[in-house]
């Protein structure tokens, strides 16, 4: 399958959706790169650099576009891109699916597949091509390299002979991966920073990085579960964003830079910066609104405008924060993309599997065989989860589910009569055995079935997020049925001596691989 890379269009825009090394990666998967000449110019790539990593350079988007079976780039496509695309080809971007009817249309009727960066399913798996997050990382963190420009003084408090000053008090409103990444950024520069969001739950996260969570006097979020509404928030009453704006009144002289990143997506952003917040503030203070493409959570911002207060606030509205990171922003862009493509082509063999019962790429495909498919269903890893808080809030809601609900005491009678069959079968299979095996024998399999029982029932109950821990627990137990095999090893039956290698080599496997995967994780923590 030929990939071929578009430079991007849109002005200003500065990142490119493949890299060389991305390009490496691609042709590993057995994939032949193309790239249009000067697509990577603007991030730090030339013509040249491709061509050293295996790619071919095309002389413009017509040719890429031709020449490709596949085409990716960054930002959504324009219509006289999006009309070089033909039939039956796929493209890879963020198409921005929900405010792209005529895309969606013209994908449609071109029977293009389209595969949405914006639209891959928040969930563990699909973390390695999450792109948003990706962009949303870099722009938290430029934000603050942005606030620094324009703030005329330190972010650290210092002491010299020449003065005293202050630490910078920073405020970030919305800790998700912006405001996170804000944080990060503000509080190694040494600034004081507070952080407020709706969902209470990331109030060890913003702790955990040196910021201090802002409380309000309210029962926070409204009692909502933002698990129920995939990890984002949910709106908030009338009560709640009343005693949020009180809140940030009280806080607005206070602070001198305030990075606004509050957003819930499908929606316009909250207004929680109010004019007379930035009227309440000093002199020389400054507003980083990551929210401004949506209308901005502050009152004052301009999309991409630069808007300084009669009292003399700065109020950034960049909305190409990413891009102000182009060699960085490419750089992980690019591997998001790999990732995706490593998982469309699973045999390596250079041959697109378009496998639409994948959650992660049903979830990112918009349009595919000439319908569109925006918006997926809910993928099956959360409805498995919340299966159970489906049908109690169907119930209380009073909605007809579409299949005869069975009662909860009804599926526990069922559940309690498949245990006692279960015994009971048990319990005559281990009768018969012991009229007929070995006295010896017996005494190992009482100890066998039961450490299986246990085991699975034990793992069973373990929620997906402690999978992690749970592997260390299993490595532990491979360490035990390494040592038992070894003990095996001088056994005088033939028989026994297999059985002990192959139990060495597949408890083996599990530990060595919970060594590599504890390096990586150590390795995502490690700050050269
Ligand atoms: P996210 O969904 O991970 O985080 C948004 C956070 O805002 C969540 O933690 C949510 O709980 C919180 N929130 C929602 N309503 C709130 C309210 N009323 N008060 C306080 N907190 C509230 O989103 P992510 O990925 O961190 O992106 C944040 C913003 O940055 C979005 O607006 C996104 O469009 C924007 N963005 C801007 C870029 C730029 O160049 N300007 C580039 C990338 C992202």
């Amino acid at each position: 399958m030929k990939i071929g890379a578009l430079k991007e269009s849109h002005a200003g825009e500065a990142r490119v959706a493949m890299t060389p090394e991305s390009a490496k990666a691609l042709q590993a998967l057995g994939h032949l790169t193309l790239v249009e000449t000067g697509a990577g110019l603007a991030s730090g790539f030339t013509d040249n650099d491709y061509q050293v990593a295996g790619a071919q350079v095309l002389p413009s988007a017509q040719a890429l576009c031709q020449a490709a079976d596949l085409v990716v780039k960054v930002r959504p496509p324009s219509t006289d891109e999006l009309a070089l695309v033909s039939e039956g080809k796929t493209l890879i971007c963020f198409f921005n699916p929900s405010e792209n009817k005529s895309g969606l249309n013209h994908a449609a009727r071109h029977k293009l597949a389209v595969i949405s960066m914006d639209a891959v399913p928040r969930i563990s798996r699909a973390q390695k091509m999450d792109a948003l997050s990706s962009m949303a990382n870099i722009a938290g963190y430029r934000a603050i390299l942005e606030a620094a420009t324009h703030f005329g003084r330190f972010f650290s408090g210092q002491i010299t002979a020449a003065g005293k000053s202050a630490p910078a008090q920073v405020l970030v409103i919305g800790a998700g991966v912006a405001g996170l990444a804000a944080i990060g950024a503000a509080t190694s520069l040494g600034a004081r920073t507070r952080a407020f969001d709706v969902r209470p739950e990331v109030a060890e996260q913003i702790e955990s990085m040196g910021a201090e969570f802002v409380y309000l006097d309210f029962a926070q979020n409204d009692g909502q579960d933002s698990a129920a509404t995939g990890g984002y928030a949910a709106p908030s009453s009338p009560e709640f964003r009343a005693a949020q704006l009180a809140k940030f009144s009280q806080l607005a002289p206070e602070v001198d830079i305030v990075i606004t990143t509050a957003l819930i997506p499908g929606r316009a952003a909250p207004e929680l910066w109010t004019a007379e917040m930035v009227a309440a503030m000093k002199r020389g203070s400054v507003i980083v609104d990551l929210a401004a493409e949506r209308g901005g959570n502050c009152t004052l911002t301009r999309a991409n405008e630069t808007v300084i207060s009669e009292n003399g606030v700065t109020i950034l509205g960049h909305t190409n924060l990413p891009s102000r990171m182009a060699a960085q922003a490419s750089a992980l862009y690019a591997n998001n993309v790999r990732h995706m493509l490593a998982d469309l082509t699973p045999n390596k063999d250079g041959v697109i599997a378009h496998n639409m019962d994948d959650d992660v790429i049903r979830g990112a495909t918009v349009a595919y065989g000439g319908e569109i498919t925006f918006p997926p269903p809910p993928p099956k890893v959360q409805a498995i989860a919340s299966a159970s808080k489906t049908a109690e809030a169907d119930t209380a809601g009073g909605a007809t589910p579409a299949v005869p609900a069975v009662s909860e005491a009804e599926r526990q009678r069922r559940a309690g009569l498949r245990q006692i069959a279960l015994l009971v079968a048990g319990g005559g299979l281990m009768a018969v055995l012991g009229l007929y095996a070995p006295r010896e024998f017996l005494q190992h399999f009482v100890v066998f079935v039961l450490a299986v029982f246990v085991g699975f029932q034990v793992i069973w109950g373990v929620a997906h997020s402690l999978h992690t821990p749970l592997m260390s627990v299993t490595n532990a137990i491979s360490g035990i049925i390494i040592l038992g095999a070894l003990l095996q090893m001088g056994a005088d039956l033939p028989l026994v001596q297999i059985l002990a290698a192959i139990a060495v080599a597949i408890a083996t496997i599990n530990v060595v691989g919970g060594f590599l995967v504890t390096r990586r994780m150590l390795q995502m923590f490690r700050k050269s």
